[in-house]
């Protein structure tokens, strides 16, 4: 029975550090991680490369229902093509963004994230993960940070890896994303009922992962 099946959801805003968090988690608990960011994100890359409309709701929303997808060790493939790195760059994070405002878009990616609980666990990170995929998770984060805090990790993860960046127009951008991620109709990014929120800004990668076992433990005993 998948309602046994225990679920972490961690939601939160953009650059966060959701993502580096919940993969932690889900490796020290030898738990299935999914990544719902990357799901819109793949959504987003594939519409860019068949020239669909971003507007067209309906033809997205097909195109959400097929995508052809996997994750093997560490890689996504997308139509036969991996595209782990392609899917990490500003612009596609700004047009999954913009096309996850639509909820046929939304609803053609929901059993696909349902498909992600198994034995033994699930560590899940989104924005609505503990609200609409998971609402009987068994821990709820909204893990969060300032916009500046953000913004700064975001530079220095971009600058790391050799592409160059600019403080300024990446807290813009990660306020123009948190604005319509927050303000949507459909899922918006919220604290879900019974969310414990935790504030990163001060906390190391190693603190917030603790936190988070911590309260997992607690929750289960
Ligand atoms: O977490 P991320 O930055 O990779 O997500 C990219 C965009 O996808 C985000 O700006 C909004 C959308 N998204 C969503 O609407 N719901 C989710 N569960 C995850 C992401």
């Amino acid at each position: 029975n998948v309602s046994q099946i225990p679920v972490i959801a961690i939601d939160g805003p953009t650059a966060s550090g959701k993502g580096t968090v919940a993969a932690i988690v889900a490796e020290k608990l030898g738990f299935h991680y999914l990544d719902s960011g990357a799901l819109y994100r793949l959504v987003a890359l594939a519409s860019e490369k068949q020239a669909i409309d971003p507007k067209n709701a309906p033809k997205l929303g097909v195109l959400a229902q097929n995508l052809q997808i996997s994750f093997e060790k560490g890689q996504i493939i997308l139509n036969g093509e991996v595209v782990t790195d392609v899917i990490r760059t500003e612009s596609i994070g700004l047009k999954a963004s913009a096309i996850a405002i639509y909820p046929e878009v939304r609803q053609a990616l929901v059993g696909l994230q349902h498909r992600f609980r198994q034995i033994p666990g699930l560590v899940a990170d989104g924005r609505d993960m503990a609200s609409v995929i998971f609402p009987d998770a068994v821990l709820k984060v909204f893990l969060t940070a300032t916009a500046t805090a953000r913004a700064e990790r975001r530079y220095k993860q971009l600058i790391a890896k050799g592409i160059p960046a600019k403080l300024g127009d990446l807290l813009q951008d990660l306020q123009e994303r948190d604005a319509r991620d927050s303000s949507r109709g459909t899922a918006p990014l919220l604290v879900a009922d019974g969310a414990k929120v935790l504030e990163t800004s001060d906390l190391s990668i190693e603190q917030a992962v603790k936190t988070v076992l911590d309260w997992y433990q607690s929750a289960i005993a």
